[in-house]
């Protein structure tokens, strides 16, 4: 069911007429308008219009939506960095009232079931926080049923299967990536997660298993973890072989989720809030999009795409403000952004070294989208103390803080 939890965080009618007049100031296009229009009737209309109403080529998909997914932007599992202490920084920067699924780093299912949940960094979570999703590494049914049983203790909103680790101690396994090469096996696994599962699975893979992408093979894998039951489908549009590196292939997506039934989200080179727009557009009509390193660097990106959508409403304590935008605007917050996030990771981890290790990873992924931002993460690395930390982030900003790129070549 549709609930109405957009209705009062979201002014739909103004954000209609906002959008209408922002799309007629900048010219961006009837289409545009028309399309952003829909959208924001599309989220915020009662239950009985958004189920009756046909997709149409104006309007985004919503399929994921009638998932229950709350927002069609999500970000992506990152090793070392999509801790509770990053996604309470993705949180402070949410309109008030949006709940987008954050997920979790892969977590393996051979080690949780032994685990202490209180005893473990990567699965701490925050009071109350409900939609974050973990993702699950690993192929055996006797290690999954108890990690999910052991997770759901933390009140997940889904599960996600990792099938797009590169790293060689994975694929020994066969875990990650090794499963694109045995397509049975993979829905398999898709299969044994249901069934421990009482919540949404979905599976995040990337959209080649070697060198190349591949349509007809992706549309055959894609199939089979439809047809094992996966609820949505994210797909990472670089092959295996590629790593993290050049373009990704959206178009791929794009024809993914026009012959799939369940949501197929996108996910690779999504650096700026107009890429997110583009893909949720009806030039590639994606049901969802996933944002990994442009989040590092703006970790408001939700909200600046919840503002160009039309939503009104600010992230806490931010009431009155429009997203910061622009390279100067930009940079200037990202500075905050550090200081908040040392302080989320005061809030949520023990140790001095451990914490300064973490910040300065976060730090490192986002400094190509600065002209200085090797010369930022290195002050970051001389750090003697989480308090001096502190000060060298503060004086940098005060200082010259840098100004961000939009989009780099990653
Ligand atoms: C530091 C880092 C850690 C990552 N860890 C994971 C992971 O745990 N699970 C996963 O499925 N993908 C992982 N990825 C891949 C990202 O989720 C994403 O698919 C990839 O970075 C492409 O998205 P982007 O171009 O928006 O960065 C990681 C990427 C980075 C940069």
């Amino acid at each position: 069911m549709i609930s109405d939890r957009w209705g009062d965080a979201w002014d739909w009618r103004a954000s209609v007429d906002s959008v209408l007049l922002r799309g007629c100031r900048k010219a961006e296009g009837l289409f545009a308008v028309v399309w952003q229009c829909d959208y924001a009737a599309a989220l915020s209309c009662n239950e009985e219009t958004a189920l009756n109403k046909e997709p149409s080529t104006s309007m985004i998909r919503r399929r994921l939506e009638r998932l229950g997914v709350d927002f069609p932007v999500l970000i992506a599992p990152m090793v070392g960095i999509s801790h509770v202490a990053f996604r309470e920084l993705i949180r402070s920067y949410t309109p008030v009232g949006l709940n987008p699924l954050i997920f979790t780093e892969m977590l393996s299912t051979r080690r949780l079931p032994s685990e202490r949940l209180d005893a473990v960094n990567e699965i701490r979570v925050a009071e109350g926080e409900g939609y974050f999703v973990p993702q699950l590494l690993g192929n055996e049914e006797r290690f999954i049923a108890p990690s999910i049983e052991k997770l759901l203790r933390l009140g997940p909103w889904g599960f996600d299967i990792n099938m797009g680790c590169p790293v060689e101690h994975i694929l020994k396994h066969n875990w990650g990536v090794r499963l694109l090469g045995d397509r049975a096996y993979a829905a398999d696994v898709v299969r044994m997660t249901k069934r421990h599962s009482p919540l949404p699975v979905s599976v995040k893979l990337r959209g080649g298993a070697d060198a190349d992408l591949d349509v007809t093979w992706l549309d055959e894998f894609t199939a089979a973890l439809e047809d094992a039951g996966a609820d949505w489908l994210t797909i990472h549009a670089r092959p295996r072989a590629r790593g993290h590196t050049g373009e990704a292939n959206w178009r791929l997506c794009s024809e993914i989720a026009s012959r799939r039934g369940i949501p197929i989200v996108a996910n690779g080179d999504v650096q700026t809030a107009d890429d997110a727009l583009s893909l949720l557009g009806p030039d590639f009509g994606m049901d969802g999009v996933m944002i990994a390193r442009a989040a590092c660097v703006r970790p408001w990106i939700i909200w600046q795409i919840a503002a160009r959508m039309g939503c009104t409403t600010a992230p806490q304590g931010r009431a009155g403000e429009l997203p910061p935008e622009g390279g100067i605007a930009e940079g200037r917050e990202y500075v905050r952004a550090c200081l908040t996030m040392i302080d989320q990771l005061e809030t949520y981890f023990e140790g001095d070294d451990y914490i300064r290790k973490k910040f300065s990873f976060f730090v490192a992924t986002g400094a190509r989208w600065f002209p200085f931002g090797h010369a930022f993460w290195a002050l970051t690395t001389k750090a003697k103390s989480v308090s001096h930390l502190r000060e060298l982030v503060t004086g940098w900003g005060e200082r010259s803080p840098d100004s961000t790129y939009a989009r780099i070549e990653l």
